[in-house]
């Protein structure tokens, strides 16, 4: 898919004021730090459309972005961060799940995981929350460009091999790299598969 224009559209907390469900759209999701907001940089190909950070924690609000005025990619604050207050954290729990669960016109979640990690209990859960809620998800293996290709493969493979307890059938995944802009025609190319049913 050839993105012609990426821009942004709004940053909200409230549901109810997100832009009308009129298109299709994909939410970006996973801990804080993962490279949710680079890898849309990456897919858009838009240095500084989405804010990034070397601190977690940078994303706080439900960002749109319109790509080719068509459909929207959502950036949504990360889960997990350790420094947020008791009260950030419910407060996260409350709008996120409200908007993963009442947005109509949300068609898939990326769910965003560290390649460089084992699996983390934090990410299995979201995982089996979404699963619970019958959100369709994809995987995101992230920043592959920090280890070996042999190593991102286990660990994509025990990520797989942890969800497959839960799941009948594990969702297709993709590796990625921001920093090398790796995996990103395979997940636009999957967004344009998913915009045409
Ligand atoms: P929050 O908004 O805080 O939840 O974080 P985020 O998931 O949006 O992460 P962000 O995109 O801000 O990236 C966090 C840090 O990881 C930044 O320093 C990025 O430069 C770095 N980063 C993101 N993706 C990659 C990648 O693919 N490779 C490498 N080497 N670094 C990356
Ligand atoms: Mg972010």
């Amino acid at each position: 898919m050839l993105i012609k224009s990426a821009e942004f559209v709004c940053s909200n907390t409230d549901v109810r004021q997100l832009p009308a469900a009129q298109l299709p759209e994909y939410a970006f999701i996973g801990r804080s730090n993962v490279g949710k907001s680079s890898l849309i940089n990456a897919l858009t190909n838009r240095k500084g459309l989405a804010k990034t950070s070397q601190k977690p924690g940078k994303t706080q609000l439900i960002n749109h972005f319109i790509i080719n005025n068509l459909w929207y990619l959502v950036d949504l604050p990360g889960y997990g961060f350790a420094q947020t207050s008791k009260k950030n954290k419910a407060d996260w729990q409350k709008f996120i799940r409200a908007y993963l669960t009442q947005r109509e016109s949300l068609q898939c979640v990326f769910v965003l995981i560290d390649s460089r990690h084992e699996p983390q209990k934090i990410d299995l859960d979201f995982c089996f929350w979404l699963g619970e809620q019958g959100l369709p998800f994809l995987l995101i293996f992230t920043k592959a460009d920090k280890q070996s290709a042999v190593k991102t493969d286990q660990n994509v493979a025990k990520f797989r091999k942890a969800l497959s307890k839960w799941f009948e059938v594990v969702p297709q995944n993709f590796i990625t790299s921001a920093e090398a802009k790796t995996g990103t025609t395979a997940i636009l190319a999957e967004i344009d598969a998913i915009n045409q049913n």
